[in-house]
Formats: structure tokens, C-alpha cells, sequence
């Protein structure tokens, strides 16, 4: 992870933005106000050269580097990088999230309801790339599959790390589970 000033000061600028966007309350418009900054943020492309944020060896294909968090644990920012391919099943987080592209394609799928209603129901897929990103609010469920990498902004409203466990949908026992974030993550704030 090289040090970079000017891209800490974009990323600091950004979610101050956010910040003073969350205070106001979260809807589902403020997520796309967080949405829209992030691509603002994220059309600064040269500041996150794919160099800077290689994926890990280990873990299930996706790596997180956390670029931004607050002391008390909310507001992260990461690069999540993947070499080739992951997935995730329907799950939720507990707190809002936006995913803005940087490179390659992350398919996403939404959910028509909350965890623990029934088995869910797509209502919509979105392809997250370049230019592009989707929001979620808390309770809102999704799921991404990645073929031939890529390289994202994953924002949440608080540290994946100190967030209860999620619901996820388990498709061979067909209900709903709970799991704690399984991707390897690093602390690349400088
Ligand atoms: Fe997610």
C-alpha cells in the first residue's frame, strides 16, 4: 500500500460529505446522495490504481482494504479487490451500503423483501461498473457474483468488523442464517 496524500485528502473530502449526508437522516435518498458522492469519488480513477489495492492470495477471491473508518467505528470505506471471481448469497447489512465501480463487473441482484420473510425474490439486477454504483438501506438484501475481477468502492454506515452478524439466505437448508464478514480485510489507511 504506497502512501498517497493526494488520494487520502479526496477520501477524507468524500466522506465528510457523507458524514453531514448521514446526519440528515437515511432514506432512501439520502443512499443515493451517498451513491452519487462515491461516484464523484470514484471518477478520480487514477488515484486507486488496481497496483495499490492487489487481491489476496487466500480468502474466497475478494479482498477488502479499508481506506477510511471513524474512531468509532463508522463511516468505512473500502477498496474490495477480486482477482477472478466471487459470490455472495442474499444477505443484508445492518446498515446502509453503497457499492460504486472502479473496474471489471459486480453483478448485483435485489431482493423484494427483508431477511426471515420467506425465501427470497429477485426484483431487480444491476451490473456495478465503471461511472456506476446501487445502494442498499439496512434492511434491503442482495447478492453479488463476479466473473473476471474487479476492483470496487464498498461503503458502509459502520465497521463490517464490529457489526453484528448479517442475515443470509442458505440456499441447500432454505433459510435464512446469520454470518459474520468471511473476506480477508486489511487496514490500508495511511
Ligand atoms: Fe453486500
Amino acid at each position: 500500500m504506497i502512501h498517497n496524500p493526494e488520494r487520502n485528502q479526496a477520501v477524507a473530502e468524500a466522506m465528510s460529505d457523507i458524514r453531514a449526508i448521514d446526519l440528515a437522516g437515511i432514506t432512501r435518498e439520502s443512499v443515493e446522495q451517498i451513491r452519487i458522492r462515491l461516484i464523484e469519488l470514484a471518477n478520480q480513477r487514477d488515484l486507486f490504481p488496481w497496483d495499490d489495492f492487489p487481491p489476496a492470495e487466500s480468502g474466497d477471491g475478494s479482498t477488502l482494504y479499508l481506506i477510511s473508518q471513524d474512531d468509532d467505528h463508522r463511516f468505512a470505506l473500502y477498496v474490495q479487490s477480486v482477482a477472478e471471481r466471487t459470490e455472495a448469497p442474499p444477505h443484508d447489512h445492518l446498515t446502509w451500503a453503497c457499492i460504486v465501480g472502479l473496474e471489471g463487473e459486480e453483478v448485483n441482484r435485489k431482493y423484494k423483501r427483508a431477511a426471515g420473510h420467506g425465501p427470497p425474490e429477485v426484483s431487480e439486477e444491476f451490473v456495478v461498473k465503471r461511472g456506476t454504483g446501487i445502494g442498499f438501506l439496512p434492511d434491503d438484501v442482495h447478492s453479488i457474483k463476479v466473473t473476471g475481477g474487479s476492483l470496487n468502492f464498498h461503503c458502509y454506515g459502520h465497521d463490517l468488523l464490529d457489526l453484528p452478524a448479517r442475515n443470509y439466505w442458505d440456499e441447500k437448508s432454505r433459510q435464512w442464517k446469520t454470518m459474520k464478514v468471511r473476506f480477508p480485510i486489511f487496514d490500508a489507511r495511511s
